[in-house]
C-alpha cells in the first residue's frame, strides 16, 4: 500500500474519518501505522510524556528533530506508512526567519507536514512555507504553549465574539496556505462549524465528534495518565494488546463510535 500523503488526507474529508496518533519513537511509530493510523503526530506533548515537564515550554527544535528521525526511521518499516506531523515547539517560530529555520530542521529530519500553535499571525510564515512547499497545520482553540498566557488548560472559544474570532482564523489561515486545522478543547458546535468552513481537513481533540478526524496522545488511550483530561478514552481494554488498542482506536474514529457525548464540551 502507498504511503498516506497530504493528498490522500484532503481526498477523505467528507468521505471517510481518519486517525491521528502522537509517537515519539521508532518502535510504537512503526505499531501505529501497522495498525492503520493515518497520521503520526511527533507533538511537543513529548515535553510531559517522555521529558517529565509540566508543560510543552522547555521543549527545543532538536528535541523535535530527533523524536521525528525515530519516528520516521519506525514508520518507514511499516506496511504503509503514515504522514509524519511535527510541531514546532514553544517560541522557535516568533518571526518568519526563525520559523524558516526550525522548519528547516524538522523537515529535514524527516517530518512531513509541521504543525503551528497560533491564529492569524501565523500567516506570515504559512504563507512562506507555502511557498517554499512545506505543509502546514494551524493549531486553534487550546494551544498548550500559551498555558501561562491562558491561566490554565481551559476549554476556548465559548464566548460568541471568541468563536466567531476563530471561524474567521480558520478560513484566513487555510486561505494563506494552510493544509490542515487542529481544533483543541472547543465546543463542539464551533468545531462543526470550523469544519464546515473550511475545505481543508479539520482534526480534533475535545472537539466532538463532527471533525474530520481526531488525535489523541498515545500515552492517554493507553490509559497510563493517572488524571486524564475529558476528552481521553482509553482503548487498552477488554484484554486488547497496545497493537489492539491502537486498531480499536482506529476501527471508532472510522466507525463515529469515538468521541461520544462523555469526551465532548458545549458551550
Ligand atoms: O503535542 C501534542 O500531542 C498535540 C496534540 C495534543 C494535538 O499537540
Ligand atoms: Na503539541
Amino acid at each position: 500500500m502507498s504511503a498516506i500523503s497530504i493528498r490522500s488526507l484532503q481526498a477523505m474529508k467528507q468521505q471517510e474519518k481518519f486517525s491521528m496518533l502522537t509517537a515519539y519513537d521508532a518502535t510504537f511509530a512503526q505499531q501505529a501505522a501497522d495498525a492503520g493510523v493515518e497520521v503520526l503526530l511527533v507533538g511537543d506533548s513529548l515535553g510531559n510524556m517522555i521529558q517529565g515537564h509540566d508543560s510543552t515550554l522547555p521543549v527545543t527544535v532538536a528535541d523535535m528533530a530527533y523524536h521525528t528521525a525515530n519516528v520516521a526511521r519506525g514508520n518507514r518499516r511499516a506496511q504503509r506508512p503514515a504522514l509524519i506531523m511535527t510541531d514546532l515547539p514553544f517560541m522557535s517560530h516568533g518571526t518568519v526567519e526563525q520559523g524558516l529555520e526550525s522548519a528547516r530542521l524538522v523537515m529535514q529530519a524527516g517530518a512531513h507536514i509541521l504543525k503551528l500553535e497560533g491564529d492569524s499571525w501565523l500567516i506570515p510564515l504559512i504563507e512562506s512555507l507555502s511557498r517554499q512547499g512545506v505543509p502546514v497545520c494551524a493549531h486553534l482553540g487550546l494551544t498548550p504553549q500559551s498555558v501561562n498566557k491562558f491561566g490554565g488548560y481551559r476549554v476556548q472559544g465559548r464566548e460568541q465574539d471568541k468563536a466567531d474570532a476563530m471561524v474567521e482564523h480558520a478560513i484566513a489561515l487555510a486561505n494563506a496556505g494552510a493544509d490542515m486545522i487542529l481544533l483543541e478543547c472547543v465546543p463542539n458546535e464551533l468545531a462543526n462549524r470550523i469544519t464546515a468552513a473550511v475545505s481543508v481537513p479539520v482534526v480534533g481533540i475535545g472537539a466532538g465528534a463532527g471533525t474530520d478526524a481526531q488525535v489523541l496522545v498515545m500515552h492517554d488511550m493507553l490509559g497510563l495518565n493517572p488524571r486524564p483530561a475529558k476528552f481521553v478514552k482509553n482503548f487498552l481494554t477488554d484484554g486488547r494488546n497496545i497493537q489492539q488498542a491502537f486498531a480499536a482506536y482506529v476501527a471508532e474514529v472510522k466507525s463515529g463510535q469515538f468521541p461520544a457525548a462523555e469526551h465532548g464540551f458545549s458551550a
